[in-house]
């Protein structure tokens, strides 16, 4: 063999075994995968090219001048998922305990500056213990490089992030910038200080899962949308989640051929809703009874669980589904539903993706802890997102649609494209109830005029025909044939174009 051959095996060997057998075996020990076995998964099988297998950190203080391992502690590069361009960075716990050293964050700049230049998503495996403390201040730059290229790259391509070790401090930032984050249980966790400046600062005792670990951040904090058992699981959701996205906001989400009949009828769906209002029933129901093949990639299911978001698809397209879930606080609309889905129609908005709205909304949740946390303007997230977005909006009122949260839910008055209303719908200012309470409130000791009122208004608001009539509402339809009706809406939708006035952005209430 050649020496340049021997040399060029020997140092793409040295490469691949990171940090040794030793670490490696350690990583194994935790249940986590290598950086690469990971990108093995991630990736179609052989498509991975890897780039900058041969750069080393360039730091001599504190004996760094003797440590060097080819790659840095990430690797890097690009590959397919489903035949389809992915740009990817996987950070390698072995080598410096994936520490994110100047030359290390020059890999994944150059990475990210490629996925925009050639318009395709990013998704990085971040399982790193944060600044390589050896480098100081090079290092905190190579943060902000990235943090840079994030906001830059932020509704042009996708970024997915990945939680897989740690990921704390200042790093946080760049997969908080990230479209969707989703973490491992019991082998990731993210937070800005860790359990010991907690103790030192608040007194509080909590360990590194309670405080940033998968549940916390899927059910608390919402940081994360989802959490998986494994790093196999995480990365075979990743994919699936991959197929749902187009490469940048320059190209249509990807098809998927279907065998479900656009025009397939659901019987079982004209009783779904109860006949008393005030029963709850499970919107997911009509969630996967209506898109294609009954399937629904669920996001934040276990964050604000009162609204639902997702992807599905009619007709091989895919669309962001935002549904209030009437099972969960009755459908109410608050502080973090709205920000959990102001945020997903903003991700649909940028890339092209059309929504699909179903209503079941009571309004907005009453009492001091709202208020005081700012549900005025965390609701006006939502309202804002609704209002300035332009891709195609298709809206459902299955039964509530109440005061501000009718406004709100993509309706008419924002731009909705398509407004259906099924025959129990209830459009109006507020409930029969409290609407009696207020305009016949002296007669409120004389509980069977009250029923009586009660009845008259009910019989008189809560249904969609005076929307209809105003044309609010552009037709009321059987719940049966909701995959119909919305199937043909967004086909005829599909070359929908409409611009909002030129600004240099808006001012969201944040
Ligand atoms: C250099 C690091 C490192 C770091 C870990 N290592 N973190 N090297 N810089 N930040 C090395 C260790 O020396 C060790 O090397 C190997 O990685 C594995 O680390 P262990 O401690 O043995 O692993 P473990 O017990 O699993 O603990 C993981 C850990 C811990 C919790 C992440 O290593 C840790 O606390 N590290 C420091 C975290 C930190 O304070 N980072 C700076 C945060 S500030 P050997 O050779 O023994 O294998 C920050 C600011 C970013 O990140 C700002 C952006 C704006």
């Amino acid at each position: 063999m050649h020496d340049s051959t021997r040399q060029l095996d020997e140092m793409r060997a040295l490469a691949r075994q990171g940090g040794g057998e030793r670490r490696i075996a350690a990583q194994h020990g935790k249940g986590k995968l290598t950086a690469r076995e990971r990108l093995e998964l991630l990736l179609d099988e052989g498509s991975f090219e890897e780039w900058d297998m041969f750069v080393e950190h360039r730091s001599h203080d504190f004996g760094m001048d003797k440590e060097t391992v080819p790659g840095d502690g990430v690797v890097t590069g690009y590959g397919m998922i489903n035949g389809r361009l992915v740009f990817v960075f996987s950070q390698d716990f072995t080598v410096f305990g994936g520490s994110l050293s100047e030359a290390h964050a020059e890999k994944i700049c150059k990475v990210m500056d490629h996925a925009m230049k050639v318009g395709a998503p990013v998704i990085g495996l971040n399982d790193s213990g944060g600044a390589r403390i050896q480098e100081g201040v090079a290092s905190l730059g190579g943060y902000a490089e990235v943090f840079q290229r994030n906001v830059l790259a932020s509704g042009v391509i996708p970024q997915i992030s990945l939680i897989m070790g740690p990921c704390a401090g200042g790093a946080v930032y760049s997969p908080a910038m990230t479209d969707f984050i989703f973490m491992v249980k019991d082998s990731s966790y993210m937070f800005v200080t860790g359990p010991e400046v907690v103790k030192t600062v608040t007194h509080e005792d909590v360990t590194a899962e309670e405080l940033g670990g998968a549940v916390s951040h899927t059910t608390r904090s919402g940081v994360a949308d989802l959490a998986f058992d494994s790093d196999v699981e995480a990365l075979l959701m990743t994919r699936r989640l991959f197929n749902y996205l187009p490469l940048s906001n320059r190209e249509r989400p990807p098809l998927r051929p279907t065998d479900d009949p656009a025009d397939r009828v659901e019987p079982s769906l004209d009783t779904l809703v109860p006949g008393n209002p005030n029963q709850p029933y499970d919107m997911k129901e009509l969630i996967v009874k209506t898109f294609d093949d009954g399937e629904f990639y669920e996001l934040s299911p276990d964050f604000a669980k009162n609204i639902v978001i997702g992807f599905g698809r009619m007709q091989g397209a895919p669309v962001g589904v935002v549904a209030n879930q009437p099972l969960v606080l009755a459908g109410c609309l608050d502080i973090k539903s709205a920000i959990k889905a102001a945020r997903f129609v903003r991700f649909c908005d940028a890339f092209g993706i059309p929504i699909v709205t179903f209503v079941d909304v009571p309004g907005f949740m009453p009492g001091t802890a709202q208020e005081y946390g700012g549900i005025i303007k965390h609701g006006a997230k939502l309202l804002y997102a609704y209002a300035e977005c332009t891709v195609p909006k298709v809206t459902v009122i299955t039964r509530k649609a109440y005061g501000g949260a009718y406004d709100v839910m993509s309706s008419k008055h924002l731009r909705g494209d398509v407004n259906f209303a099924w025959p129990s719908a209830e459009i109006a200012v507020m409930g029969p109830k409290g609407a009696v309470e207020i305009i016949f409130r002296e007669e409120k000791g004389d509980p069977a005029r009250i029923a009586a009122r009660e009845a008259e208004y009910r019989e008189k608001f809560a249904n969609p025909f005076i929307a209809g009539r105003r044309g609010f509402i552009d037709d009321v339809i059987m719940p049966s044939e909701t995959r119909r009706r919305i199937c043909r809406s967004l086909a005829m939708l599909r070359d929908k174009k409409l611009d909002n006035p030129w600004r240099k952005h808006g001012n969201i209430p944040l």
